[in-house]
């Protein structure tokens, strides 16, 4: 109980629960609280706790990434990713397509934290990636290179080092375990990662006079966290179910018609609720009181956000910027407008 426990004081947030996008920084873990369990066992996330508070801060705020993105890309579902603690954990008790999103997207954005932090120099242990540039440079002595051709710079994204440190805090607790959540939850995990590093792309800068690029510099980069998002999302939507395999180590995809799942793809073992009404085992909130939209077919619409059940129209009023007019030179002003929105709210 206590194993399965762990990941969810990953996700401890402030009791305060703030629904609002943008405070939803504020929302990451406590990483005292999660070193604690930590701190007396012989595991490599107690030397990082014990001996590197620097990387539990972009530890940390990996975790608030991950949990911002996992509101956004899940704003309009009837489970919105909600950080209220009643909820999240029941969630990531089970393991279901949500489990599984949150999961990846966590050892996500603990990867993208931990790069970002090395490329920007911090002292965490690690330094930029060099490995490309040695592999150019054999050819190349010099980094001034004819037009049309470019060097690597020194210093690329060491993804290898957030990895590393992403599977520190997350996968190394579970070596000796091999259930079924286990392997769902280790797959997932590296889903997440795969997720940046399969899509590292080069970014290139120009040097030399007025840009006439005699000198081009090129470094590879992580995409931004809300491509990331984006892509864990379709493979949230794509996700696959899976059954236990005969050898008791592994799964394979239930029905024999589905292809095996990728380590890219996210998977899952159990189905999810409906979220349609609220359940504290299951931790499901219900849709009452949510807003939706009219005449959106999605996953926002009335229709399927409010379950079937009717949705409530209300008016409220906002103030807006209007009637501008510009003054020379430079200036412009706006008068303050009210204006009637609708909305509409399930029942
Ligand atoms: C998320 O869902 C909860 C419970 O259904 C609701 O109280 C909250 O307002 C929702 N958050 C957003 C941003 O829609
Ligand atoms: C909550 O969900 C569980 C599991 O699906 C179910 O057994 C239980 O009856 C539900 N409770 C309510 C109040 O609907
Ligand atoms: C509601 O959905 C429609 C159709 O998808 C869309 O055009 C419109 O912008 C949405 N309204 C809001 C307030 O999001
Ligand atoms: C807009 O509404 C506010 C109250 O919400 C009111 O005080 C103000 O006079 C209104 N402005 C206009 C231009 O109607």
């Amino acid at each position: 109980m206590r194993a399965v426990l762990v990941p969810v004081c990953l996700l401890l947030v402030s009791p305060i629960s703030t629904t609002s996008w943008t405070s939803s920084s504020e929302l990451v873990l406590n990483p005292k609280q999660m070193c604690k369990k930590a701190r007396r066992s012989r595991s490599k996330m107690a030397d990082i706790c014990n001996n590197k508070p620097g990387l539990v801060q972009h530890v940390q705020s990996g975790v608030g990434l991950a949990q911002a993105e996992c509101q956004y890309q899940f704003r309009h579902r009837r489970w919105n990713c909600t950080s209220a603690k009643k909820s999240i954990k029941k969630v990531m008790l089970r393991d279901t397509r949500e489990t599984g999103f949150v999961n990846a997207i966590i050892a996500a954005g603990i990867t993208y934290q931990v790069t970002r932090a090395c490329t920007k120099g911090e002292q965490i242990g690690c330094s930029c990636d060099k490995s490309r540039n040695k592999r150019k440079n054999k050819k190349k002595k010099t980094m001034n290179v004819p037009e049309g051709d470019w060097a690597w710079d020194g210093c690329g994204e060491n993804i290898e080092y957030g990895i590393k440190r992403s599977k520190d805090f997350l996968d190394t607790r579970y070596k000796k375990k091999s259930d079924m959540k286990t392997l769902v939850k280790l797959h997932n995990y590296v889903a997440g990662r795969l997720a940046i590093k399969n899509y590292m792309h080069k970014e290139c800068k120009c040097h030399g006079l007025s840009g006439s690029c005699t000198l081009k510099t090129c470094m590879r980069k992580m995409p931004s966290f809300r491509e990331i998002g984006n892509r864990l999302k379709q493979r949230f939507d794509g996700a696959a179910k899976v059954i236990p395999g005969n050898d008791g180590k592994s799964f394979i995809p239930e029905g024999d018609t589905i292809k095996p799942p990728s380590k890219a793809d996210l998977v899952y073992s159990e189905e999810s609720s409906n979220f349609c009404n609220p359940n504290n085992t299951l931790g499901s909130f219900g849709t009452q009181g949510r807003v939706c939209n009219e005449t959106s077919p999605g996953e926002d619409g009335c229709g399927i956000l409010c379950c079937g059940r009717k949705s409530q129209s209300f008016t409220k009023v906002v103030q807006k910027n209007c009637q501008c007019e510009f003054h020379f030179c430079c200036d412009v002003k706006c008068k303050v407008c009210n204006e009637t929105v609708r909305y509409s709210v399930c029942q």
